[in-house]
């Protein structure tokens, strides 16, 4: 199997993870929390992440998410019948997902969730694709691991084809960048470990 090219390291992912959990667990140590992990792609994000919200009550209620088939875009089916309401209508909640593409998945998602209303709802994403956001799909995600260009991205919870999740890094699928642009890529992924993952502060 060839490996692709690398744009954020693991030990990256688990600083950056870390410190989103560190926010997370500040706004909300000593109460309640329902994280609802977008599977499959949070599988491994909000696994990582539920490790630093040490100081909070955290229940689990999952979601799932399908909106790709292999790298197109496909019918967006969001499904929450593993959710339960008692455990979102007058509680905290944070949605936690792998990437905000599009928006739709997410703009779907927090609007069926906030109809339960909740407490509060926030939004965690590990990644952020800013280029293609589409306008009609306004979210505004709480906390985010790490903006990215519009690449097509693989490992830690993301997939193609429904393969290479489990990856414990990041890396770029279907083309290959110039020595160049991997640099410049990868180094503004490093800048952004200094900055603050909470969106509100950055
Ligand atoms: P959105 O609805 O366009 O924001 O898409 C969100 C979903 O598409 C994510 O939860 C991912 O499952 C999937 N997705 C978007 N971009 C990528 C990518 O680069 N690699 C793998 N999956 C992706
Ligand atoms: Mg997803």
């Amino acid at each position: 199997m060839t490996r692709p090219q690398w744009i954020i390291k693991k030990d990256w992912l688990h600083e950056r993870v870390r410190a989103v959990g560190r926010c997370i667990n500040e706004a909300h140590g000593g109460g309640e929390l329902t994280v609802v992990p977008v599977l499959t792609g949070a599988l491994i994000f909000s696994g990582d992440l539920m490790h630093w919200i040490e100081d909070v009550s955290v229940r689990v209620q999952l979601a799932q998410a399908a909106s790709y088939e292999r790298e197109v875009p496909g019918d967006l089916k969001v499904d929450l019948s593993q959710v339960d309401r008692r455990h979102v209508t007058g509680k905290n909640v944070l949605i936690v997902d792998d990437i905000l593409d599009t928006g739709r998945t997410m703009h779907e998602l927090a609007g069926r969730i906030g109809s339960m209303n909740p407490a509060s709802l926030r939004i965690a994403v590990l990644l952020r694709k800013r280029a293609r956001h589409d306008p009609d799909c306004p979210v505004e995600p709480d906390y985010v691991g790490f903006e990215i260009p519009d690449l097509f991205v693989v490992g830690y919870g993301l997939d193609v084809d429904g393969l290479h999740r489990h990856w414990s890094y990041i890396g770029v699928w279907g083309q290959h960048l110039e020595r160049n642009e991997h640099e410049q890529i990868v180094s503004d992924i490093q800048r952004q470990l200094g900055q603050p993952p909470q969106t509100a502060l950055a």
